[in-house]
């Protein structure tokens, strides 16, 4: 299926590793410019000289930015306006929760992850807004996670902050279809990053079995029987930038192998 994305740009945030990464080199490979949005800039340049050199076509230009200073947002995405001259797909894709019941989450903790997602994702938004309109295909993809929908005791974080994501995304959606603009989220389930290492090492070490046995443990109750690859998440990334999602707005669609037990 032609995505038709040749050509167009994207701003991609957490784009120096993980889901984002991910994103960022699918939207590559469709022939998109990126701008890399990230704190850690040799990273961020390892990736952007990578799809550079994959995707001749391309251009990808790093932008520092750290979400939880909400100062550092109109001129971060000021300077990846002028530096790749407009902007069609907004990916919001940092943050992280931290994993943790109630009693062991300190008010520090809350606040310094909700800075970023959901505050950093809607302070992005709000300032690459009027330059998205001037898009004739204009996007807003913002990363979710099940837990948003399906919210767990030990991972009691996940919980409000994808919830928050997913409530702003159809209020945003509602908002910006006057101007063409689509807003979608996606709800990644567990998906393969270095977070999902450590957590099968953890319980490789716990339970006295192999990284494999352990793996196989927890996605026992994943239909699919797997966990979630990153290219899983950034393939439907794509298909929402592209023309051919053109009448798909405010929705949220799990990506995790059928594991939420809701409808
Ligand atoms: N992995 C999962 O199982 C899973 C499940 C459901 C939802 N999600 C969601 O998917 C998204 C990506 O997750 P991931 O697993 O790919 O995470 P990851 O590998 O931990 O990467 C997180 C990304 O967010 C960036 N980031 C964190 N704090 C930031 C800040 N203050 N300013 C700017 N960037 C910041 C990081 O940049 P630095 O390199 O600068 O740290 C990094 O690029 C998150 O929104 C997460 O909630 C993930």
């Amino acid at each position: 299926m032609d995505m038709n994305l040749k050509g167009r740009i994207a701003f991609v945030t957490g784009a120096s590793r993980g889901i984002g990464r991910a994103i960022a080199t699918a939207l590559a490979a469709e022939g998109v410019s990126i701008g890399l949005f990230g704190r850690d800039v040799p990273r961020c340049n390892a990736v952007a000289q990578e799809l550079r050199a994959r995707y001749p076509d391309i251009r990808a230009t790093v932008i520092e930015l750290d979400l939880s200073a909400p100062k550092a947002i109109k001129p971060a995405v000021e300077k990846a306006i002028t530096g790749l001259g407009g902007v069609d797909i907004l990916v919001n894709c940092a943050g992280g929760a931290y994993r943790g019941r109630l009693e062991e989450i300190p008010d520090e903790l809350w606040e310094s992850y909700f800075a970023i997602k959901p505050l950093g994702l809607i302070r992005m938004t709000r300032e690459a807004i009027p330059y998205l309109r001037k898009s004739s295909q204009g996007r807003v993809i913002n990363i979710s996670g099940t837990r948003g929908r399906e919210p767990h005791g030990v991972q009691v974080m996940s919980g409000p902050i994808n919830l928050g994501t997913l409530s702003i995304t159809k209020a945003m959606a509602n908002e910006f279809g006057k101007d063409g603009i689509t807003v979608n989220a996606i709800c990644p389930g567990s998906t393969d990053t270095g977070r999902w290492t450590e957590l099968v090492n953890i319980a490789a070490r716990e339970r006295g079995v192999s990284y494999e046995q352990a793996e196989k443990t927890l996605t026992a109750d994943v239909p699919m029987g797997r966990v979630v690859k990153p290219e899983d998440v950034a393939d439907l990334a794509v298909f929402l930038a592209s023309a051919r999602a053109g009448m798909i707005s405010g929705c949220a669609v799990n990506v995790d192998g059928g594991r939420t037990r809701g409808i």
